[in-house]
């Protein structure tokens, strides 16, 4: 099925000026970049897109980390867009990614981990329009 996914770049990366190297592997992964921008979002905004981690213990330092800097957010377009930039990405924890996956090649630690992808078709749905409007998103 033809799916749409979120994708951050996070600050730990665009900081590190790879932005150019992780948009490379999801192009090559056979995923079309359907929008994309750079943006710093305040805390607040953090808050709001992270909301369902609120009660974990790492949500005070993940929404530190997330306002701190420019990030790069692009919607992704393709068969199992949701699973396939997973798999590209990698697990959560860089230590723990394959060899070849971004965050495994890019990712500091468990929070500086380089990129988000959405979890599920319906949290990319409310993920995207967080951060899109439906003319930012180009038909291709
Ligand atoms: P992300 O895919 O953006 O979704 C939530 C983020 O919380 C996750 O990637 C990690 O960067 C961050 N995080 C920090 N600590 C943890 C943890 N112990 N378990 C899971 N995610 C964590």
């Amino acid at each position: 099925m033809i799916q749409q996914t979120l994708s951050i770049i996070k600050p730990d990366a665009v900081q590190r000026d790879v932005c150019g190297e992780i948009l490379k592997r999801i192009e090559a992964g056979g995923l079309k970049i359907k929008a994309l921008k750079m943006l710093e979002l305040s805390k607040k905004q953090a808050q709001g897109f992270y909301a369902v981690h609120q009660d974990k213990p790492f949500f005070d330092s993940l929404t530190d980390f997330m306002s701190s800097g420019p990030i790069v957010v692009s919607v992704l377009e393709g068969e199992d867009a949701v699973r396939v930039y997973r798999d590209i990405m990698g697990a959560t924890n860089p230590a723990e990614a394959s060899p070849g996956t971004i965050r495994k090649e890019f990712g500091l630690d468990i929070e500086k981990n380089s990129v988000h992808g959405s979890d599920s078709s319906e949290n990319a749905s409310t993920e995207i329009a967080y951060f899109f409007h439906a003319l930012e998103m180009v038909d291709r």
